[in-house]
């Protein structure tokens, strides 16, 4: 009997025992379940952050995501549930200026960054509230459970949601740049409407800039066969630009003033890739652009090049020269099909009042350049930058003159301006030996790149030097950059192709007003 009484006070103390320190009902938990108190980490960083004698708090569940946004509200109803929310120590309405105001996003961003949600284990306060679903929530909110967990799930989808714009957000701000390069002002009067065929390209997307910066509007059409729209996105978006996607083979409708006819491949992988759609381009697209600005009245400028002279037996070459073009050679639907645009070019000036220019352009270089066109210059740069042999075709005696790519603009706009109708040698006439430039090349990098000759291509140019006394006499003109400036100019710029390693790094090259004489 005595040991049945004994067994029965014992219950009875238990359970006064369990009411009046543990229970669910007289602590701080609304939620009415058992939890482990040793089974979270966090619990216990908020305790040493708990303020003294906050006794009711030692003991209450740890800070899982709901809990934690509903100390939040409570806060901002008055009932400072909880201390250390932001892992300060500190009450959080104390300092914030909305305190009292409706729950925010803010809010649950605070809570979710200093407090990781807990692991669902068993017995835990989630697992418990999932599991059972024994107790109403507080009215704090006035939400029965369903409701309050679809309120968080919103608030987590709206998190993500804004988590994510700010990331597009920021991608898109990496991609346009905030300013646009310094434009001039022109009035209606002095503003032309500028057509650039092949404006994407390397020197097309040069003097889109010269241009733009003067103040004029500019249309680009490009095939984007050679060309990028990375060369002109620094401009996508002003009000004086606009970027076409158009191949000049077919006819083109708009309304121009002036015309630079650059749509073209250039180098001679590019343009031996496809000969007969080199030829199109520089016959059916030179008819088109002959066409255009017969119906507008726009002047046209057409770029030929140096390549008409062929391998030349005359040095330097003047505009006089006629050449010595193999009319068959792998290189003959460039060379050729430059010649028969220059014809084009003059037959529509005798006959249809066209206002024609032709420059004849030499070997130019400089930043935006194609990496990989087989191109002396960027052949050079990349090999050397790479720590990689130099490679000559060729004895490397053979000789050209390169020209920085700001003078080549000068000079176009130079001869679109003039009156000066007859073909103009557009280069730089300082020649040197291509072991010459590769020795040049790898001094400037600073590689130790060994200088190896490969078999010589076929009907290479052995020498090319322009005659540019025409451009000085007509129309004012001679290159002005050195050699060695324009160069370390354009390996800086292959120095930070080679390093983008993923499409979103943008090598986004924006030219000072500085790059261009007549823009000083
Ligand atoms: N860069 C030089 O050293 C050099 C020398 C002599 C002549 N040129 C002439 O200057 C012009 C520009 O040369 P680049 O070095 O800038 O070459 P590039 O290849 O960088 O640019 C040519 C541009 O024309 C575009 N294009 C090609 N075919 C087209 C078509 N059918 N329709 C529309 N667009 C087309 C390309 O996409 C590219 O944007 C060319 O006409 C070239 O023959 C250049």
């Amino acid at each position: 009997m005595k040991q049945f009484l004994a067994f029965g006070v014992t219950i009875v103390l238990v359970v006064c025992l369990y009411k009046s320190w543990g229970s669910p009902t007289n602590g701080v938990s609304h939620y009415g379940v058992a939890y482990d108190d040793g089974d979270n980490s966090v619990d216990g960083a908020m305790e040493d952050n708990a303020a003294p004698g906050d006794q009711q708090n030692r003991r209450s569940p740890g800070p899982s995501h709901e809990r934690l946004v509903l100390s939040v509200a409570n806060n901002r109803h008055g009932l400072k549930e909880l201390n250390g929310i932001d892992g300060d120590g500190e009450t959080d309405h104390n300092d914030d200026p909305n305190a009292g105001g409706p729950l925010a996003v803010d809010d649950v961003e605070r809570v979710l960054k200093h407090n990781k949600p807990l692991p669902m284990r068993k017995g835990s306060l989630v697992a418990g509230m999932q599991q059972r679903r024994i107790q109403p929530l507080p009215d704090t909110f006035g939400l029965d459970d369903p409701e309050r967990e679809a309120r968080l799930d919103e608030l987590h989808e709206a998190k993500r949601q804004i988590l994510e714009l700010e990331r597009k957000i920021q991608e898109l701000e990496g991609r346009i740049p905030r300013k646009y390069p310094d434009v001039t002002f022109l009035n209606y009067k002095n503003r032309k409407r500028i057509l650039i065929t092949g404006g994407a390209g390397f020197v097309g997307s040069h003097l889109v800039d010269y241009l733009m910066m003067q103040g004029h509007e500019v249309i680009v059409a490009d095939n984007f066969f050679t060309g990028r729209k990375r060369n002109v996105e620094h401009w996508l978006g002003h009000e004086n630009f606009e970027l076409i996607h158009h191949d000049i083979v077919n006819p083109l409708f708009i309304e121009v003033d002036e015309i630079y006819h650059l749509a073209s491949p250039a180098s001679p992988p590019h343009y031996m890739y496809n000969p007969v759609k080199t030829i199109k381009t520089n016959t059916l697209g030179t008819i088109n652009v002959l066409g255009l600005a017969k119906r507008v009245g726009a002047k046209v400028l057409i770029a030929s090049t140096s390549e008409v002279y062929g391998d030349p037996d005359v040095h330097p070459q003047p505009e006089t020269y006629w050449g010595h073009v193999n009319p068959i050679g792998p290189r003959a639907c460039y060379d050729e099909g430059k010649r028969v645009s220059e014809t084009l070019s003059y037959a529509y000036a005798k006959q249809e009042k066209v206002n024609v220019r032709v420059a004849r352009i030499f070997n130019t270089y400089g930043p935006r350049m194609h990496m990989n066109d087989g191109r002396v210059v960027s052949n050079f740069i990349i090999q050397a930058l790479q720590n990689q042999s130099i490679t000559i075709y060729g004895s490397g005696r053979q000789t050209r003159s390169f020209q920085y790519v700001s003078d080549l603009v000068d000079g176009l706009v130079s001869l679109m301006a003039s009156n000066y109708t007859q073909p103009v040698n557009l280069g730089n006439p300082v020649e040197r030996t291509i072991q010459d430039f590769a020795e040049i090349i790898r001094d400037l990098v600073g590689c130790k790149s060994k200088i190896i000759e490969l078999p010589a291509v076929e009907d290479d140019p052995q020498r090319r030097k322009p005659d540019i006394s025409r451009a000085k006499k007509n129309i004012n003109w001679e290159p002005r950059v050195p050699l060695q400036e324009g160069l370390m100019k354009t390996i800086d710029y292959f120095r930070k192709e080679l390093a983008r390693s993923n499409h979103s790094q943008r090598n986004i090259f924006v030219p000072e007003t500085t790059e261009f004489r007549s823009l000083l």
